[in-house]
């Protein structure tokens, strides 16, 4: 049975400035990702502070609204069967170093933070984090 669903990605600012959204599009092109939508912004750093605001309490939580409030971002809705866990997977692990061959991440993040990429990490988190950026 297709389980066909979307997600929210986010090219980050360290991958932006080097110009990679292009190549990190086709990786999921080539995975068989559907890009519904797609859009090139600068979030304030506001936005940045509600988006991840599950992460308030965090000890990074500041520095990681200042990071993705930075500069210019691509979001994305993709499309695919299963797709949260499926860009989970080709994003690999949050810290470059311990992704996977041909993740994302491994290819492209520089550091924990600077790691090229965000996914939505649940189908429910997925709707939020769509409405957020696409609501039309
Ligand atoms: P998290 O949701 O744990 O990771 P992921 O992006 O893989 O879903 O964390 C969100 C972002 O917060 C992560 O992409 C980078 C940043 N972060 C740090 O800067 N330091 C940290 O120790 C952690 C865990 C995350």
């Amino acid at each position: 049975m297709s389980n066909i669903e979307q997600t929210l990605s986010i090219i980050k600012p360290d991958a932006v400035e080097r110009n990679l959204d292009n190549e990190i599009k086709e990786m999921f092109t080539d995975k068989g990702f559907k890009i519904i939508k797609d859009k090139k912004i600068q979030i304030t750093k506001a936005e940045a502070e509600q988006f991840y605001k599950v992460h308030e309490t965090k000890p990074f939580y500041n520095d990681l609204c200042a990071y993705l409030s930075s500069g210019p971002i691509v979001v994305m809705i993709l499309e695919k069967e299963n797709a949260v866990l499926g860009n989970r997977e080709l994003m690999g692990a949050t810290k470059p170093e311990d992704a996977a061959e041909g993740t994302i991440r491994k290819k492209y993040g520089i550091s924990i933070d600077k790691n090229s990429v965000h996914g939505s990490d649940s189908v429910e988190n997925a709707k939020i984090e769509i409405n957020f950026f696409f609501k039309d």
